[in-house]
């Protein structure tokens, strides 16, 4: 898809919508960005928006409608729940809004494509979660990586495993349910990671399955509720991408043994280890025949936070350019995790049709903080 610049100037009007525990990593930064201006934020639960609106100084804040209807909103930011990202991007969509939304891009393939198409029918962009893969820490693998450091790309290896968010989240039940899940929720970091290296999947094998039926949540006001696990915890997943490299990852909610942030790709010349993919910065360690220790290798460039995706979409919008976190990767990295998850039901290897387009590499003097619109 290609778009025209935008015939607006100046800093991107933004509204966020969902107020609850991720709009303040968010907010740190898009309220601090030049070239945005946060013009409204709005939840279901208006005094959620409200609170934020106070805390970040938002002018404006409100039901949903505010941020649709507001002619200087050019861009919505959609940090609802997975179950609501659809309804609320494709409200977007619909009010002529551009939208940013988090991650999962949809719950199933069917409404991930219709929202894809209502977009593209109507000129709009859409960017997605995660957003980390344009942070210091990813550009740098990828520099090391291009430059052939590591020789031919081959294989990859990534695990995320703790006992559950339910300890920490106040509200973690749709953490378990439909479209979440350690795959859901934490596949679209790791996925994405191995995406930019290899290309699209091609196919995918997976085993999977849940501990306990149910589970307490441990912190908040609702601290000893009880809730029902609705999807696999722990999944075991193979993949194959479009030039015949592999990977192998767990995702698990059930290990009493945290091991978060693990990615390793090995070429052909050597092994690197990337940071942690839910992170913007890190190091990373380049591992070569025979070293009894690996080199370490400081990340370089911009490591914002949450955000840097939305703002890299802004300034696209105004130069006409493509934005580099897109709908269309997002909805190859869902079509990746629905296929994971249909090989958990049916134990056979799931086709995986949807591709990814490359996205351009960020430069290294990015400058989130410089005004540029
Ligand atoms: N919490 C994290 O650490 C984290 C990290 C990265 C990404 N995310 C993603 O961010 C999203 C939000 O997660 P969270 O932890 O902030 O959840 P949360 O439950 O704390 O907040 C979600 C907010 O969205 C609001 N909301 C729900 N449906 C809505 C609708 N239809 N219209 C308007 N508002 C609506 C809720 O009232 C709530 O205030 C999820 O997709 C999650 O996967 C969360």
């Amino acid at each position: 898809m290609s778009f025209a610049p935008s015939t607006r100037k100046g800093p991107v009007g933004v509204a966020v919508i969902g107020a609850g525990n991720i709009s303040k990593q968010y907010l740190e930064n898009l309220t601090v960005f030049p070239d945005l201006k946060v013009l409204v934020i709005a939840d279901l639960f208006v005094e959620a928006a409200e609170a934020r609106a106070k805390e970040y100084g938002i002018p404006e804040f409100g039901a949903p409608e505010l941020a649709l209807n507001h002619p200087d909103v050019e861009i919505i930011v959609n940090l609802t729940i997975p179950a609501a990202h659809v309804e609320v991007a494709t409200a977007a969509v619909n009010a002529g809004k551009h939208v940013w939304t988090e991650k999962p891009f949809s719950l199933d393939r069917e409404s991930g494509l219709g929202l894809l198409k209502a977009a593209d029918a109507a000129g709009i962009r859409l960017g997605t979660a995660p957003d980390t893969f344009l942070g210091a820490g990813l550009q740098t693998a990828r520099r090391i990586i291009e430059r052939g450091d590591i020789g031919t790309p081959l294989t990859g290896m990534t695990t995320f495993q703790t006992p559950g968010p339910e300890s920490w989240h106040p509200n973690p039940a749709f953490l378990f349910q439909h479209g979440a899940g350690p795959l859901f929720d934490m596949g679209p970091y790791y996925l994405t990671a191995l995406i930019q290296t290899f290309g699209s999947i091609r196919k995918v094998a997976a085993v999977g399955s849940s501990a306990k039926a149910t589970r307490v949540i441990g912190s908040g006001p609702k601290a000893g509720e009880e809730f029902a696990v609705e999807v696999p915890t722990h999944v075991s997943a193979m993949a194959q991408f479009e030039g015949g490299q592999s990977s192998h990852s767990v995702f698990s909610f059930e290990s009493p043994r945290l091991r978060m942030g693990f990615v390793e790709i090995t070429g052909s010349e050597a092994t690197l280890s990337l940071p942690d993919p839910n992170y913007f910065d890190g190091e990373l360690k380049l591992w070569r025949p025979g070293a009894e220790e690996p080199e370490i290798i400081p990340a370089t460039g911009p490591a914002n936070g949450r955000g840097l995706g939305v703002l890299d979409m802004a300034r696209a919008l105004r130069a006409g350019t493509p934005h580099r976190a897109t709908g269309d990767l997002a909805y190859h990295v869902l079509d990746s995790m629905v296929s994971i998850a249909e090989s958990v039901e049916s134990g056979s290897f799931v086709d995986v049709i949807s591709n990814a387009p490359a996205s351009a590499a960020v430069p290294e003097d990015w400058a989130p903080e410089t005004a540029t619109l």
